[in-house]
Formats: structure tokens, sequence, C-alpha cells
């Protein structure tokens, strides 16, 4: 079925189909009024390429290498809490979907997966752990240390949360994780397995965390720290001077601060302020290969699918999410030879610029 799907939208009507309203709801939803959510996916569309003509791209190729690790695409998936919820196969499945796309994929704090059981299930596929630090630290510490020990590349350091976002959606249907999913991060902290909310599950983690405290992680760290969730040059900044590798530009995909930056209009102030001194990734609305180019043209090293790979994955399993990676690769190579691009670094601010009208076209 997923093979007939011709881009991520129809991926997105599948799993609409799919889902019960709980997890849905949880799923597709964001903040508030999901403002910052629609922008994200609007403010892509408001560039528009300058395309360069008569080059050959007979070799065109999507390939590349991230903090030393060789990839097909500069597409990776971003992690995503309870992935059971969505469907059967769970990270395992998405962990696999990403190894057949050749790509890293990203296993979140939240996972009803430990680390351990993934790097056991999906032994090749290259993978870094997404880290929200718990109030308690050694469960945090245990959690590094299994990741680390079961050959995560790199720890991803979620800083927008906690607390919770207001996720309206979720207080309408009641949503809650029921204990039998089994998320193991919170049963290490409440020493059981039990039902909880989202916002009970982020009470778990500390608010406490400052800059130093990444200081300490990232020189500790046998492996790179990247920082995920950062809108501004400031933070940037202080960032790469506090030991991160690599600088992620996301609003937690509209989920956390609504009214945050579109991740679109807040990456150009990071390229800018980090000047080539750590990689930099964004995520947010890329939905269409071309909008992962537009990332790359502004100056990012590559960018996170969240929602589009979870909605192969809820609606068809592995299979589905790897249909939705194959997909997104197609579009990203299409529109490279289409910009007179053979390597994804040849793409640049000179290919792009401002829409001079935004809002004239509409997404099909
Ligand atoms: C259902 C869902 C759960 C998420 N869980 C996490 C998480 O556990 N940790 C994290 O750092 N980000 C989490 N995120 C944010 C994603 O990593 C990513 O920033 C966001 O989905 C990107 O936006 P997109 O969905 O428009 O691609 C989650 C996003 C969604 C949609």
């Amino acid at each position: 079925m997923s093979k007939e799907w011709i881009n991520v939208a129809d991926a997105e009507r599948a799993a609409t189909a799919a889902l019960e309203p709980g997890p849905l709801g949880y799923f597709s939803g964001g903040a508030g009024d999901e403002l910052t959510l629609a922008e994200n996916v609007e403010a892509w569309g408001r560039w528009r390429f300058r395309p360069r003509v008569l080059v050959d791209t007979t070799a065109t190729t999507t390939a590349t290498e991230l903090l030393g690790t060789p990839l097909s695409m500069p597409l990776i998936v971003a992690p995503v809490a309870f992935q059971r919820l969505a469907h059967p196969d769970g990270e395992i499945g998405m962990a696999r979907a990403a190894a057949a796309a050749d790509t890293l994929f990203c296993l979140s704090t939240l996972a009803t997966t430990k680390p351990s059981e993934l790097a056991a299930a999906v032994p090749a596929g290259r993978r870094w752990f997404q880290l929200y630090p718990f109030r308690e630290e050694a469960v945090t510490r245990a959690l590094v240390e299994e990741a680390v020990g079961c050959g995560f590349e790199a720890i991803v350091v979620t800083v927008d949360a906690p607390p919770a976002g207001n996720r309206e959606r979720d207080l309408r249907t009641g949503f809650e994780i029921p204990a039998e999913v089994g998320v193991p991060s919170v049963a290490a902290a409440f020493g059981a397995e039990r039902t909880v909310t989202v916002a009970e599950a982020f009470e778990l983690m500390s608010p406490a965390v400052e800059w130093p405290d990444l200081a300490e992680l990232a020189a500790d760290s046998p492996v790179p720290v990247l920082v995920k969730g950062v809108l501004t040059a400031e933070d940037a900044e202080l960032a790469v001077g506090h030991g991160a590798a690599g600088v992620i530009v996301s609003n937690h995909g509209g989920r956390q601060l609504d009214r945050s930056l579109a991740t679109a209009e807040a990456l150009s102030e990071v390229v800018d302020a980090v000047d080539g001194r750590a990689v930099i990734l964004v995520d947010g609305g890329i939905r269409r290969g071309v909008d992962a180019a537009i990332a790359l043209a502004l100056g990012a090293d590559a960018v996170l699918v969240g929602r589009p790979a979870l909605w192969g994955l809820a609606a068809a399993g592995e299979a589905g999410a790897r249909r939705v990676l194959e997909l997104l690769q197609a579009e990203l190579a299409l529109a490279l030879e289409l910009c007179g691009c053979r390597a994804v670094g040849e793409l640049g601010r000179g290919h792009v610029r401002r829409a001079p009208a935004a809002g004239v076209y509409s997404r099909p």
C-alpha cells in the first residue's frame, strides 16, 4: 500500500485514517493555537530557487557525511517519543527503515525501546541518542552509558523542554501512554511501569539544566554532543562555546512554545553565528525534498524529519517509514539536479531568495 504513496501528504492521509484519536492528536498536534506548527511548514514555502543551468548532472548524488558518518542523504530521522503507539514495529521498525535508506536514526529518551534492545535488533544501523536529563541524575547517567556502550554515535541534548508544551489536543482526548506499552526510561525513574500523561513524563525531567551542565556533559562524553532546540544566534554562540559539536535549529515541531519562530526563519542567523565551528541541522515542517534543499542552501548540513517518517510508520510500519524516506530522497535528488548541483555541498545561498510575494502559491 505504501508503494502507492507519491508524496508525504499521502502518508499523512493514510496515518490519519489509521490512528485512534488519542495517538493521532499526540503525533500530529502542536502547542496552543498551533501557529508555529503551521508556520514551520509555510515558512519553507517563502523561499524560491535561483536554479543554475547547463551543468552536467549525470552523476548527481545526495550522499554526504555528518560528524564523520557517511550517509546516503542529508536527511535523518528525528527523535520521536512512544513509537510503539504509532505501530507495533515501533522504534525498531523506524530504525530499520532508516538503515535501509542508509541514513541515521535518532532514538528518543522517551522511546518504547531501550537503547540496548534497539542496537541488538538493528546492529548495522547508524544511530544517535536523544537525551532529556532527568531530575534523578542516576537515571540520566545509566541511559547515556547504555547508549554510548552499544554504539550510539552522538548524544543529542534537547533543550526546549521540560516542561511539556501546552498540548490541547492531548487534554481533549485524555491521551495517556498505557503502562503495558512500556517506556523503559520512565519505568526506571518511577521504579515500575505506570500509565502516564505526556505532562507527567516531562515532570521527570530536570528544569534546572544550564550551560555549564552542557559543558560538563560534552567534556565527559566519548561521542559528540549536539544541542537540539536552538532558535537564536545568542544560544547558538553559547552552545558552541560550551562544547557542542552540533546545533539543531528546532522548535520541537511546534509542540513547545507556540508562536516561537518558524525554523526556516531562524536558520540563517544560527548559520551566521556558528560560522563553521559546529555542524548545523534543522527540523520542523520539512515535507518535501525541495524544503530540505532550501535548508541546505541556507547553510544547514542536514535536516531531520519527525512527523513524515512517523506517518509512514503509523500507516504501514517499517515499510511505510522506508517509503517516506525514499520519496524524500528522490525529491531531494531531483531538486539538486534541477538546481544544477552535483552534490549537496554545492547548494548555497546563491541558489535561493525570498519569494517575491509570500503566499501566492498554495501547496497541493
Ligand atoms: C510525536 C512527536 C514526539 C516527539 N518526541 C520528541 C522527543 O522525545 N524528543 C525530542 O527531542 N523531540 C521530539 N519531538 C520533536 C522532533 O524531534 C522534531 O523536532 C520535530 O518533529 C520536527 O518537526 P516535524 O515533525 O515537522 O518534522 C517529537 C515530535 C513529535 C511529532
